[in-house]
């Protein structure tokens, strides 16, 4: 008899976690790294959210909730998706989940049969592949370049739909590229899906961090008919600095869809910690100045951190117009050495700028790109400032 059963078989664990758990290992060992690997703001959950736990705390809200979330928690998320997209969804067609991660596993588990497909656009999120594997599906990467600003094209959309597609994963912006679409890009995309047989996953993770006075737009906005294919995946984890609370949501129009991932829920994890719901509904509910107050401040660091990246030599870059990321190319440093050892690809280079530097990446060829780093410039300015200056000098050493 096998220990394991087969459907682990080719699951990873997710990479970036590890990482951020080797600059912790040597944090704690005394080492001064500066880390530009982090997936979370570096800010702290606002007190008036923290406050709104306490208060449940104190009031004893501390039993099971209904598998799908409290009412008061999905009426919330429908009502701020009324507000900021101008889509109306019943708050029925609203169910939490343990941040929008299991939002997304529910998803992938309820619709996927085996050998099914999913499209998704690369550069990705890392845990994409390995949730849609979970689930017996096939991945089908459709290849992005920094030249087209890591977007797809319809043309390309067009291409990749076979008769087995059943799944289109939208990010935007999106993590690790920061690209994001513009709705006339979106409606071009949605042109193409508008009569096809396929759910749009569209992962809005970032939709309240975007940057250059762009705002968010929906895809599920272009028609009724994409309305009806579009499951929105949303948190409060980025917007409101929450992401160890693991609160997050799922709206689609398909009512059997939504019972199902209902039903997965209170059959696996049951509803959301009582407590963070409460937390998450001040959020969604209360003013939203502090989401402003803390975009302004990522957008002035990615301008800050833009500036040195740009006088690194041999380092291309794409300007990130949302999230907190930056993915930049630095395989001109490939094939280079340093005492003999030689930088093969992105891990080897992350290794060798953690040991040589003390700075953390986290390498590209996890997220579908070998020729890339990612560089998360959620850290504060002069963080950013003598992180980046360590990683010119590192990269100067290399022969
Ligand atoms: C693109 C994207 N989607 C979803 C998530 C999941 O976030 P959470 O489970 O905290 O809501 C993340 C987290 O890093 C992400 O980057």
């Amino acid at each position: 008899m096998k220990d394991i059963a087969v459907r682990m078989t080719g699951v990873p664990a997710s990479e970036t976690l590890s990482i951020a758990a080797k600059v912790q290992e040597l944090k704690k060992q005394g080492k001064d790294v500066i880390s530009f690997t982090v997936g979370e703001p570096d800010f702290d959950t606002p007190s008036h959210i923290k406050a709104a736990a306490v208060e449940a705390i104190e009031q004893g809200f501390t039993k099971y909730t209904p598998g799908a979330g409290i009412p008061e928690l999905r009426k919330a998320v429908s009502e701020r998706i009324e507000q900021d997209y101008g889509l109306h969804y019943d708050w029925h067609q609203a169910v939490v989940t343990n941040g929008s991660k299991q939002g997304i596993y529910n998803f992938f588990q309820v619709v996927l049969n085996p050998g099914d497909e999913v499209i998704i656009p690369s550069p990705y999120w890392v845990s994409y592949p390995a949730m849609v594997r979970l689930a017996q599906g096939k991945p089908i990467f459709l290849k992005t370049t920094l030249k087209e600003q890591f977007k797809i094209t319809p043309q390309k959309l067009k291409k990749a739909i076979s008769k087995r597609t059943k799944i289109f994963i939208l990010n935007s912006p999106s993590n690790p590229t920061g690209a994001f679409y513009d709705p006339a890009e979106l409606e071009a995309l949605a042109e193409v899906l508008e009569d096809q047989n396929i759910w749009i996953l569209s992962d809005d993770a970032y939709a309240g961090i975007v940057f250059d006075g762009k705002t968010f737009w929906s895809i599920a906005k272009y028609s009724k008919k994409i309305f009806q294919k579009t499951f929105i995946l949303g948190t409060v984890s980025k917007s409101y600095a929450m992401t160890g609370w693991r609160v997050g949501f799922v709206l689609g129009p398909q009512p059997k869809i939504m019972e199902a991932i209902e039903v997965i829920q209170s059959q696996s994890t049951s509803g959301v910690n009582s407590i963070a719901q409460r937390a998450a509904l001040k959020a969604l509910t209360a003013s939203q100045d502090t989401v402003k107050a803390m975009v302004k401040e990522f957008e002035l660091r990615r301008n800050v951190a833009l500036k040195v990246i740009s006088e690194i030599p041999g380092v291309r870059f794409f300007t990130p117009q949302g999230a907190f990321y930056i993915f930049a190319d630095f395989s001109s440093y490939y094939g280079k050495k340093y005492r003999g050892q030689n930088i093969k690809g992105s891990i080897a280079l992350c290794e060798y700028l953690l040991n040589t530097g003390h700075v953390a990446l986290m390498p590209g060829v996890y997220f579908g790109d070998d020729h890339y780093l990612r560089l998360s410039f959620s850290l504060d300015i002069q963080k950013i400032e003598t992180g980046l200056e360590r990683l010119a000098q590192s990269l100067k050493q290399l022969e």
